[in-house]
């Protein structure tokens, strides 16, 4: 199964619906749809309207990062895992670099995912690499720090979907080479089956991704799908990359 997940960040209104109808509809025609799952990870103030619109049709409705306790506290404008399942989430994203740059540690990380996947919400857990990180060829260790700090073998790593996202990489336009980006995979996949003692493993790649590049990538066949920042906000650029990578 690949994956397919667009993450607006701070965009979106209501009426943006339309982006997402039309993602839908192409999705739901596409002779390669079994193939694949879309995701899409809208604000928090969309995720109720748009997870009972999409319902019952194939676009799934995540939540872009979710509070570190599980159901209701005194915490001023935080959200719970809870509170997303509530409106209709199945996904939330957790580590996203922007949330990690802006405090989020191991340990908060370590519990957004365990209250998230007691919910029965899907992770996406983001991790990567910044550009001083991988100039000192540390890119493998800081990886797998970032997994074994937050991902606990008593997870249910079936729920869990890892996004390699280079931070270098995401909103610039820059993307890994071919063999670099090969390489990490498969190390990131390493890392999961020594902590999990499993074979099969999700792991994606996030940063610039558009219908150009993702030609390149999925000659990467450890690479089992995309988490895709700025090209979501267009339906015709987020089809494009799922339309070239089936050709
Ligand atoms: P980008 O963002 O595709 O705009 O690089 C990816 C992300 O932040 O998830």
């Amino acid at each position: 199964m690949r994956y397919f997940i667009g993450n607006w960040k701070m965009f979106g209104v209501p009426k943006s619906i339309n982006i997402l109808n039309k993602i839908n509809s192409f999705h739901s025609k596409d002779k390669n749809r079994k193939k694949y799952r879309v995701i899409i990870t809208p604000p928090y103030t969309l995720i109720e309207t748009f997870a009972n619109y999409f319902k019952n049709k194939s676009i799934s409705i995540g939540s872009q990062n979710c509070y570190q306790k599980e159901q209701f506290s005194s915490n001023t404008a935080a959200i719970s895992p809870f509170m997303i399942k509530s409106v209709g989430a199945k996904y939330t994203l957790v580590g996203h670099s922007d949330n990690r740059s802006e405090g989020d540690t191991n340990e908060m990380l370590k519990n957004k995912v365990q209250f998230a996947l007691k919910n029965n919400l899907r992770v996406i857990f983001c991790i990567g690499e910044n550009k001083k990180d991988k100039k000192n060829k540390k890119t493998f260790s800081v990886l797998q720090n970032q997994i074994s700090k937050v991902l606990k073998k008593k997870f249910n790593i079936n729920n869990i979907i890892v996004a390699y996202e280079p931070i270098w990489s995401i909103g610039t336009g820059k993307i890994p080479s071919k063999s670099e980006l090969e390489k990490t995979i498969i190390h990131i996949k390493k890392v999961l089956k020594k902590l999990f003692k499993k074979k099969n493993f999700t792991v994606l790649y996030g940063g610039s991704v558009d219908g150009n590049n993702v030609q390149m990538f999925k000659e990467i066949h450890e690479i089992d799908g995309f988490l895709i920042g700025g090209a979501s906000k267009s339906s015709k650029k987020f089809i494009d990359i799922i339309k070239n990578y089936y050709r």
